[in-house]
């Protein structure tokens, strides 16, 4: 993800108060610390990104002060959840998932106004977020240690797991329920509390799903929420003592100095950074089919993954068929409203966000690409939108191919080979998730053992991640920690060996 403001903006900046919702009462959002949600001395607004001015909530901008308060809180509720049984946190977390199922609805629009994921994505997110909450419900049942034989005779030697304290969790605006809930769930599960910092974009769902876990009967000061700017927080979320343990989704700038702030606390770091995923489709593909899923990977949630697909090779003998299917998916995309039902693609999340998306289409203008679909940008005041756009002709040094873009742009260009496809794919500074379109297996098996990326995806989108499987990148994508799966619950847990010797 890419590095940009997302810190509060000044109040009074949407200046019709009618709530995407319906409802004209503006909602005024506490910090959560404690057990209690209370009002910061400062607020800030958020407005709807498809209707930039309605305001959708009013929150609280957290303070250095309310920070510690929030660490204070947690450290004080640590031991309590963490004696808690193993059972019983898994029955927190799966009545907090039988309440956000119940709320889907409610939860969906949220995360709608919140960062303008059109309806349908946001209605699946919810139901990815309760997914997680079920699969670490479940895994907290899971065993969390082992036996080993020992070489002295009658003694029992194993490892024993145990929560390792207070965890601070900073999210991105672009998953506001699921990336948080894969975060919390599994650091709840483990028995730590935490200290939760969501991107000011992603309020609104935030503390929706505060909400539900309090619901669920999570103690006071288990879960603690601090909304408002990450600029103004990083410092105090990384420097309290208590910090046992910090992981983070969001840009390489601000990831690398979360981490050298927080290793030097001595607390354990696992960060999810930026992409640049290639795919690469051979001539011996279904062309249909990875046209399709390039449309997929590279357009839906308007860009705005991490996973998205941004540069396409194609083998040449395949180029000018696969391009034509691309720009033919691309185009029947249907963009729009976010809260209609047949949106496919909505705005981008803030006007910083359109701006620099913008940006690189003024490369793409200036610097020659040949312009295949979209290539442009709406006006602000009419919402953040930007045409699905498909770019070719781009040299290889271009920002184009090189940064990270975050919107619905995407590059292609012809490749002789699966080897040349390959080398290409590899050339960029990150290694988060990559495709290969082919019938054929060797080719297919090469791949995945060639290709830097965390995330390997044969005939498939470059998106997408289900909860039970190491999730990561490698190069500066990550700092090679995963997350999900049984990845996170090492994590989220110290191991101890223990020796038990009869008297
Ligand atoms: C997905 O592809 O569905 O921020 C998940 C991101 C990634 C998660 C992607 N951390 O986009």
């Amino acid at each position: 993800m890419p590095a940009h403001v997302v810190g509060p903006r000044a109040v009074g900046e949407c200046r019709d108060v009618a709530t995407s919702t319906g409802d004209r009462s503006v909602r005024e959002h506490g910090l959560l610390i404690g057990g209690e949600f209370a009002a910061a001395a400062e607020t800030f607004d958020r407005c709807d990104p498809a209707h930039p001015q309605r305001l959708t909530g009013r929150f609280a901008a957290a303070a250095g002060t309310d920070v510690a308060r929030a660490y204070a809180a947690a450290a004080e509720a640590a031991d309590g959840w963490a004696r808690t049984s193993a059972v019983q946190r898994g029955e927190v977390l799966r009545r907090a998932a039988d309440l956000l199922e119940g709320r889907t609805e409610e939860a969906a629009r949220r995360l709608t106004a919140d960062m303008g994921k059109a309806i349908r994505d946001a209605r699946a997110e919810a139901g990815r977020a309760v997914a997680i909450l079920r699969y670490h419900a479940a895994d907290a049942l899971q065993p969390s240690g082992a036996t080993y034989p020992s070489a002295e005779p009658d003694t029992l030697l194993m490892t024993i797991s145990e929560p390792v304290g207070v965890v601070c969790a900073i999210t991105p605006w672009n998953f506001p329920l699921a990336i948080p809930a894969w975060k919390l769930a599994p650091a709840l599960a483990c028995g730590n509390a935490v200290v939760w910092k969501p991107a000011a974009a992603a309020s609104g769902s935030a503390l929706l799903l505060a909400e539900v876990l309090a619901e669920a009967e999570l103690p006071p000061g288990v879960l603690n929420v601090v909304t408002g700017s990450g600029a103004a927080l990083s410092e105090p979320l990384t420097s309290d003592p208590s910090l046992a343990a910090l992981t983070f989704t969001g840009s390489v700038e601000v990831g690398n100095g979360v981490q050298s702030a927080a290793v030097a606390r001595g607390a354990k770091v696992q960060l999810e950074l930026g992409g640049k995923n290639p795919a690469v489709v051979l001539a011996d593909a279904d062309l249909e089919r990875a046209a399709e899923s390039v449309a997929a990977g590279a357009m839906l949630a308007t860009g705005q993954r991490c996973t998205a697909t941004s540069r396409v090779y194609v083998q040449s003998a395949a180029y000018e068929r696969f391009v034509s299917l691309l720009v033919e998916r691309v185009e029947a995309l249907r963009v729009g409203d976010p809260y209609d039902e047949s949106t496919d693609v909505g705005p981008l999340a803030f006007a910083e966000r359109l701006q620099a998306v913008r940006g690189y289409l003024e490369i793409a203008h200036e610097g020659g690409a040949a312009i295949l679909a979209g290539g442009t940008a709406g006006d602000p005041a009419d919402g953040y939108y930007v045409a699905p756009t498909v770019l070719a002709e781009v040299p290889a040094d271009s920002p184009l191919l090189r940064e990270e873009i975050f919107g619905p742009v995407v590059v292609v260009a012809p490749v002789p080979d699966l080897d040349a496809g390959i080398e290409a794919a590899n050339d960029t500074p990150f290694g988060l998730s990559a495709s290969l379109f082919s019938s054929n297996l060797d080719g297919a098996l090469s791949f995945a053992r060639r290709i830097a990326s965390g995330q390997v995806h044969i005939n498939r989108e470059t998106a997408g991640a289900e909860p039970h499987v190491p999730f990561g990148g490698m190069k500066g994508s990550s700092n090679l920690q995963r997350e999900q799966g049984k990845a996170a619950r090492r994590f989220f847990t110290n191991s101890k060996t223990v020796y038990v010797r009869p008297r």
